[in-house]
């Protein structure tokens, strides 16, 4: 069940670097069910899935294990703990959140008001882990240790979630289950549970180098435009999962882009088409390979990206795993 397995993966522990809980999450999810899993030198997580067909290309799909986290760089002699961003943090979603170390040590996240009355950045945030001193807090956690928000999945009306490493559990989620469901499938299904995504794209940066694969997708969240004040890109939650058009990272592969189109018509789930004027996915990495792999990328809409409510629709996650359940028999 697509709900249980995002549940799941929602509580594992990983920032950028870190995914090996996550990665172990998913082993034991896909043991027995696939042709093939191995870990490369950079963590990620590669499982193979044979295709029927004797002209059946290879697919390699990704989708992102780590999420964003904080690191600590220095600790301070009232026990305070100075900490650096891993990917894209935000300061105001920052302002006074839950986070936990990976040994289980949990504290609060703040932003110091600068003296000078200018906006608040990246060094003005500070971890609280309830140390009296530095050398009680040296007891607790070392220069190096990452924080990420505290696992808090909850539900939102009838058909929402909202959770921090929604970006990109998710689409983990999706991946899992395509492998799980897929059965003598024309392609073969090239999974990479990648890692280092949010630090720039660099787990399936490798990956793909090493897969080499006919034809490539990234599965990833993407930005929302149906919330006060924000309206751009033109993609709302619950109208189906977004076909990318382009990003900051890449013009995705037509052929590509329009074989996505092609099944979710074929499937009968309605897609959104996404025009995203930032950020970037796996999809880049994948098409920049080598001489050149044809890809694109199917997103999730979420609301809230990088904060520790990300929201999607189960009804979009639902209508991406048809879409691509007819994608990988039907190209
Ligand atoms: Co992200
Ligand atoms: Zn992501």
């Amino acid at each position: 069940m697509l709900r249980n397995t995002l549940k799941t993966l929602l509580s594992a522990w990983g920032p950028s670097g870190s995914e090996h809980q996550v990665a172990a999450t998913i082993r034991e999810m896909l043991n027995g069910h696939v042709d093939s899993m191995r870990t490369d030198a950079l963590g990620n997580l590669i499982v193979e899935k044979y295709g029927s067909d004797d002209n059946a290309r290879r697919i390699m799909i990704s989708a992102h294990m780590d999420h964003i986290g904080l690191v600590v760089t220095a600790i301070e002699k009232e026990g305070y703990l100075r900490v650096m961003n891993v990917g894209g943090v935000g300061i105001k979603e920052s302002q006074t959140r839950h986070v936990v170390f990976e040994n289980g040590v949990e504290g609060v996240l703040r932003v110091e008001e600068p003296e000078s009355g200018a906006s608040p950045a990246i060094k003005d945030l500070f971890i609280d882990i309830g140390a009296a001193d530095a050398e009680e807090a040296r007891g607790m956690v070392q220069l190096g240790d990452m924080a990420v928000y505290a696992p808090d999945m909850f539900q939102v009306g009838k058909h929402r979630i909202a959770s921090p490493a929604m970006d990109d559990r998710c689409a983990c989620a999706l991946l899992v289950e395509l492998l799980l469901y897929s059965e003598n499938q024309k392609n073969t299904i090239v999974g990479v549970f990648s890692t280092q995504e949010e630090v720039g794209l660099r787990g399936a940066t490798v990956a793909a180098f090493g897969i080499n694969p006919d034809l490539g997708l990234a599965l990833d969240v993407t930005a929302w435009g149906d919330t006060p004040g924000t309206k751009l890109p033109d993609v709302k939650l619950g109208k189906g999962p977004a076909v990318k058009i382009m990003d900051r990272s890449m013009i995705a592969t037509p052929m590509v882009r329009d074989a996505l189109l092609e099944a979710a018509a074929a499937a009968d789930i309605p897609v959104q088409r996404e025009v995203l004027p930032f950020g970037g996915t796996d999809g880049a990495a994948i098409q920049h390979t080598r001489a050149g792999i044809p890809a694109g990328t199917l997103s999730i809409p979420c609301r809230y990206v990088h904060s520790a409510c990300e929201m999607i629709d189960m009804r979009d996650m639902d209508g991406a795993l048809q879409v691509l359940l007819q994608f990988v028999n039907q190209i």
